[in-house]
């Protein structure tokens, strides 16, 4: 559905995006992940043709963006990041609009604009003026542009920006029901909403890709070195130093110690499973514990992990 090589834009002086490659295959839903600046939106503009590229090539819907860029257009829908609308027009007149523009006839228009309002839970706003609509209803306004005239291929800028958690709820949920018709590239910086609803995950970091992959795997990858803790009552000095002599622990390390309970942190070699033999190290000395547990990577930390920059960067 989307082929990108070596894509680049170059701003006087400045590269927003580098030469990235990747592609989307049809029926995927794939999250486009990177801190602000990037160079998401820069990206998601050359694919949408509001931009042209410096360098590279992409094609998408099977159609070259600079030879092609008027069936690019037609057969994408576009949801820009801040979701420009038209305050002063209702929905179902705006819907309306955007739907004849983009080339439906009288007739078509009508159920199309229909369906869609159906689709993003708008019907009971139709004849409200957009400008009085809160920001929930305005997303999903820009939603219903988008899919209006049945794309093969939905691009979303931020979709999500500035919703609040109960609407960032639904909007997923909405999300998850179009990828069941639409291939869906949506760039976002909600990592929980790429977890749950995304095949597969594209990392940029200052115009450069820097991961394609699923999220289980981004966050196995990282789950490699492993964490665990242990609290418990008494010499943690001595439990540190008998923990330490266990197969695959690299290092042990008071976090802190509040009347006699003391916790520990023990990070372990790759792919290592210490808490069997720490439980039964436990039993052995007797020890007294209130916890023992293995930390799991998140996507969040898998994010963090490949876009971290020192301070002051
Ligand atoms: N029209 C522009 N002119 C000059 N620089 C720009 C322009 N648009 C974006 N940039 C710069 O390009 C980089 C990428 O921006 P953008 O694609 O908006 O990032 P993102 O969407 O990931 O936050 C940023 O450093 C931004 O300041
Ligand atoms: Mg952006």
């Amino acid at each position: 559905m989307i082929q990108v090589s070596n894509l680049t834009k170059r701003y006087a002086g400045h590269t927003a995006v580098d030469s990235i490659s990747f592609e989307v295959g049809k029926g995927e839903i794939v999250g486009f992940l990177g801190p602000n600046g990037a160079g998401k939106s820069t990206t998601l503009k050359m694919l949408t043709c509001f931009l042209s590229a410096t360098e590279g090539t992409a094609t998408v819907a099977g159609y070259d963006i600079y030879d092609n860029s008027i069936n690019v257009r037609k057969h994408v829908g576009y949801m820009p990041e801040n979701v420009p609308l038209y305050p002063d027009m209702r929905v179902k007149e705006y819907l309306t609009f955007r739907s004849r523009l983009k080339g439906l006839g009288f007739r078509d228009t009508k159920k199309a604009v229909n369906e869609a309002m159906d689709i993003c839970s708008l019907s009971d706003v139709d004849s409200k003026i957009i400008g009085t609509l809160s920001k929930g209803y305005k997303q999903r306004v820009g939603l219903a542009d988008a899919l209006v005239n049945k794309p093969d291929l939905l691009i979303l800028d931020e979709p999500t920006n500035g919703l609040d958690p109960n609407q960032i709820r639904q909007s997923r949920e909405l999300i998850k029901r179009l990828g069941e018709r639409h291939t869906i590239l949506i760039s976002t910086h909600i990592l929980s909403e790429v977890e749950m609803t995304c095949g597969r995950v594209i990392i940029i970091d200052r115009g450069v890709l820097r991961a394609s992959d699923t999220p289980a795997n981004l966050v196995r990858r990282l789950q490699a070195a492993g964490n665990v803790s242990l609290e418990i009552k008494g010499d943690a000095e001595k439990a540190e130093e008998a923990i330490r002599k266990l197969p695959g622990v690299k290092d042990v390390v008071k976090e802190f110690q509040r009347s006699e309970w003391a916790r520990l942190s023990i990070s372990t070699d790759s792919n290592v499973d210490v808490r069997e033999d720490v439980f039964g190290l436990v039993l052995k000395k007797k020890w007294n514990i209130r916890e023992l547990v293995r930390h799991t990577a998140s996507l969040e930390d898998a994010f963090v992990d490949l876009v971290h920059h020192p301070e002051g960067e």
